[in-house]
């Protein structure tokens, strides 16, 4: 049987392509005789080698347990997972997946309102009718926290009839819900959690983390391993908890409706050897990069006018614990934007932030990375930026701008919205009309408008200038918001 410290389904790959079988099946590549030499630059030509369809037999047909279950086996054990799933689409996938599952108990559930957009990708295919529920809003640094389990409970007496309830933590800005109070409120409903812990892949292997959700009775996880742990962008996890309230046969029956029936089998090796790292060198890792990040908050702060986010945010409203394996910098004090301070570190010095707002900046550290290293480059970036931007505004305070608006009123599902009758309006006349796409402003990818919602003027005042100040948009036909479709409503 294998261990953690082995890769079986990496290690069926390299054996299928060590024997140099005849391949007269997809991919057209032919394990590289068949690709362009940019191809070959670009994957390598092993890489190349390695790329073969699913259904071949000995890796995950034929004898059971195949190579591709066992390492789904050691993954599930590394998590602590009832199961896992290796999703190729992303922890979108694993969103989709998990709103589908839910959507095979009935037809209401609630759901965070600042969920990711795969989530109201999710309502759209599923059918649900969410009950949404307000994160906390942090009044100072104009972000997003968690749900709280109060929150909760008053969402699900008041849907009596809703069969799960979906939340996010960590957040993007690391905060760490409290996923044992929220679980226990969701199961004294009858109904399963499902946390969106796409960027808390990392919390099991590490005891100065936030516990992860699955420790703490969540149901159904989504995991996007690709984002701190690394493995190739685009893979993710889905991991099943011990509680009855969920169908191991359901979940499977998902993840087949929404995966391509031919998954890659390089994203595939990704997470068998991410798992393997994680599993027998993540505390290490964990450790290294949790005193690099310590003492890169420490140079941070002695930035004039930079702060960070960190433990200290712990207790807030809807921040029960905070992720140490992030770095959200606190611009304030500067009187510069977010926005402005990454375009200056990006132009002016090639360092790219992962996301930037308002009033906070978030640079990701992968678990292995040597983030001592990285830190020296970020910081220097962060002195010279904060020097020529303060030198630039003269000490004037910074642009006024919008606060997020309120949420537009659902009117109708977002299913409803989605595919019912609707028609392309110029965006100036889409006031007081029922949005019939998604809106959300990148980063983070949070809608600011769902399909269902009623649009107001405010909230595409406020798009338009997330646009304007070098965001984007996802989920509208037309990214530049000339236009929206909307809902004709009968
Ligand atoms: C909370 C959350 N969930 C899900 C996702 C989707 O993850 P992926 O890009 O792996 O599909 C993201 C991506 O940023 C996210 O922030």
């Amino acid at each position: 049987m294998a261990g953690q410290s082995d890769t079986p389904y990496v290690d069926a790959l390299h054996a299928y392509a060590d024997r140099k079988p005849g391949r007269f099946h997809v991919p057209g590549h032919k394990g590289g005789p068949g690709a362009d030499p940019a191809l070959v630059d670009t994957v390598g030509e092993r890489g190349l080698s390695l790329d073969i369809p699913a259904l071949t037999y000995g890796i995950d047909v034929g004898d059971e347990p195949t190579p591709f279950r066992e390492a789904q086996q050691l993954a599930a054990e590394a998590w602590g997972a009832r199961r896992t799933w290796w999703l190729v689409n992303g922890a979108s996938q694993g969103n989709h997946v998990a709103l589908l599952t839910l959507g095979h108990r009935g037809h209401r559930v609630v759901t965070q309102r600042n969920a990711h957009s795969s989530t109201i990708d999710a309502l759209i295919m599923s059918g649900l009718r969410p009950t949404f529920v307000s994160p906390e809003l942090d009044p100072e640094l104009h972000i997003a926290h968690c749900m709280t389990p109060d929150a909760l409970d008053r969402a699900l007496r008041d849907t009596p009839e809703a069969v799960g309830a979906t939340i996010v933590s960590p957040t993007y800005f690391g905060a760490v819900a409290d996923v044992a109070g929220l679980a226990e409120v969701a199961h004294s409903h009858g109904v399963p959690l499902v946390v969106d812990e796409a960027w808390g892949a990392h919390l099991p292997f590490h005891e100065d983390l936030p516990a992860p959700a699955l420790s703490l009775g969540a149901d159904l996880v989504i995991s996007s391993t690709h984002k701190v742990v690394g493995s190739l962008t685009q893979s993710a996890m889905i991991h099943l908890g011990h509680g009855d309230l969920v169908e191991e046969s359901v979940v499977d029956r998902c993840v087949t409706l929404v995966e391509s029936t031919s998954p890659s089998s390089l994203l595939f090796a990704s997470l068998d050897a991410a798992r393997r790292s994680a599993a027998t060198r993540g505390r290490e890792l964990v450790d290294e990069t949790l005193r690099a990040l310590a003492r890169t908050r420490d140079a941070v702060r002695e930035i004039p006018g930079l702060d960070v986010l960190d433990e200290r945010l712990a207790g807030a409203p809807g921040v029960f614990d905070y992720d140490p394996l992030r770095l959200a910098v606190d611009v304030r004090g500067t009187r510069v934007s977010g926005y402005e301070l990454a375009r200056r570190l990006r132009e002016d010095h090639d360092v790219l932030m992962e996301l930037a707002g308002e009033n906070v900046m978030v640079a990701v550290y992968g678990m292995g990375e040597d983030a001592g290293a990285a830190s020296e480059r970020l910081l220097a970036g962060l002195r010279l930026a904060v020097d020529a931007a303060t030198d630039a505004n003269g000490g004037a305070e910074s642009a006024e701008f919008a606060p997020p608006p309120p949420w537009g009123e659902l009117v109708m599902t977002p299913r409803e919205a989605f595919l019912g009758p609707q028609e392309v309006v110029a965006a100036r006349d889409a006031v007081g009309r029922v949005a019939a796409e998604s809106l959300a402003a990148y980063p983070p990818g949070i809608p600011n408008v769902l399909p269902g919602e009623r649009l107001s003027a405010e909230t595409l005042d406020y798009i338009e200038q997330t646009i304007a100040h070098g965001g984007s948009l996802r989920g509208a036909s037309d990214r530049e918001l000339r236009t929206l479709r909307v809902a004709v409503e009968s």
